[in-house]
C-alpha cells in the first residue's frame, strides 16, 4: 500500500515530523561518505545536480570542499527557505531549484551535468513517476551516483535495484557497496556509481 503520487508530493512539500528540513541539517557523516566516493573523479569545475537536496547539506559540503558548479531540484519550498539562511555562501552561489523533480526536470538540458546524485530520494519517486529515470539519464553527461534504501517498503518507500534501472537507461555500473552505506546511511541502503556510455 502507498501514497498516492499527490500525497506523496504533499507530504514532502511540508513533512511535520522526523523529516522537517530543520533535521537535515544533521547528517554531516552522510555527505562526507559521498564526498569521499567521488574523489579523484571530478574536477572542482564539474556541474554537479542533486536532486532532492532538501536544506542543501550535501550540496554545501561540496561546496565547501571547493565545487562550485552546483545545482540542487527540491519539492519543499520550507527547505530552500532554510537553505538560504543556513548556507547563505551556497545560497548564492548554487541555482536551486523549488519544484518537484517531474515539473522541472524536462527543462534541464540533455548532458548537462557531469555529476547528477540523489540520496534518499528516487525511493520515494511514485511508480507512476518512473519515467524521470529515463529524464536522469538524459541530463547526465558523465556520472550518476545513487545512495538509496533498495529494500525499505512503506507508505512512502518504493524500493528497486538501480542497477536494474539504470543500466538498461544507458549506464554501466562501475561501483556498488553496501558495508559502509549501512552503517554511515542506513541498513538497506546501496551506493551505486553508474558511467554513462
Ligand atoms: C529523505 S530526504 C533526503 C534529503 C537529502 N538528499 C539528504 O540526504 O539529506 C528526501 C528529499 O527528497 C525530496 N523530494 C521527495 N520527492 C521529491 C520530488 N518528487 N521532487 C523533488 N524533491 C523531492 C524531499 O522533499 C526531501 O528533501
Amino acid at each position: 500500500m502507498h501514497l498516492s503520487r499527490h500525497a506523496l508530493h504533499n507530504y514532502w512539500r511540508d513533512p511535520m515530523d522526523g523529516n522537517r528540513a530543520d533535521y537535515y541539517i544533521e547528517g554531516i557523516e552522510n555527505s562526507k561518505f559521498l564526498l569521499e566516493n567521488m574523489k579523484g573523479y571530478f574536477d572542482l569545475h564539474a556541474n554537479i545536480l542533486e536532486i532532492g537536496c532538501n536544506v542543501g547539506r550535501n550540496l554545501n559540503h561540496l561546496f565547501q570542499a571547493g565545487y562550485q558548479n552546483v545545482s540542487g531540484i527540491e519539492i519543499s519550498n520550507y527547505a530552500t527557505e532554510l537553505l538560504k539562511k543556513t548556507y547563505p555562501d551556497l545560497a548564492q552561489k548554487a541555482t536551486i531549484y523549488n519544484s518537484p523533480v517531474e515539473e522541472i526536470i524536462t527543462t534541464l538540458p540533455e548532458n548537462g551535468y557531469d555529476l547528477v546524485y540523489t540520496m534518499a530520494v528516487l525511493e520515494h519517486i511514485h511508480t507512476e513517476s518512473e519515467w524521470i529515470f529515463h529524464e536522469i539519464s538524459r541530463i547526465t553527461k558523465t556520472y550518476l551516483i545513487t545512495i538509496e534504501d533498495e529494500v525499505a517498503t512503506t507508505l512512502r518507500h518504493f524500493p528497486r535495484n538501480y542497477k536494474e534501472v539504470f543500466e538498461p537507461l544507458g549506464f554501466v555500473q562501475v561501483y556498488e557497496e553496501a558495508e559502509r552505506v549501512k552503517k554511515i546511511v542506513g541498513g538497506t541502503f546501496v551506493f551505486r556509481m553508474f558511467k554513462k556510455i
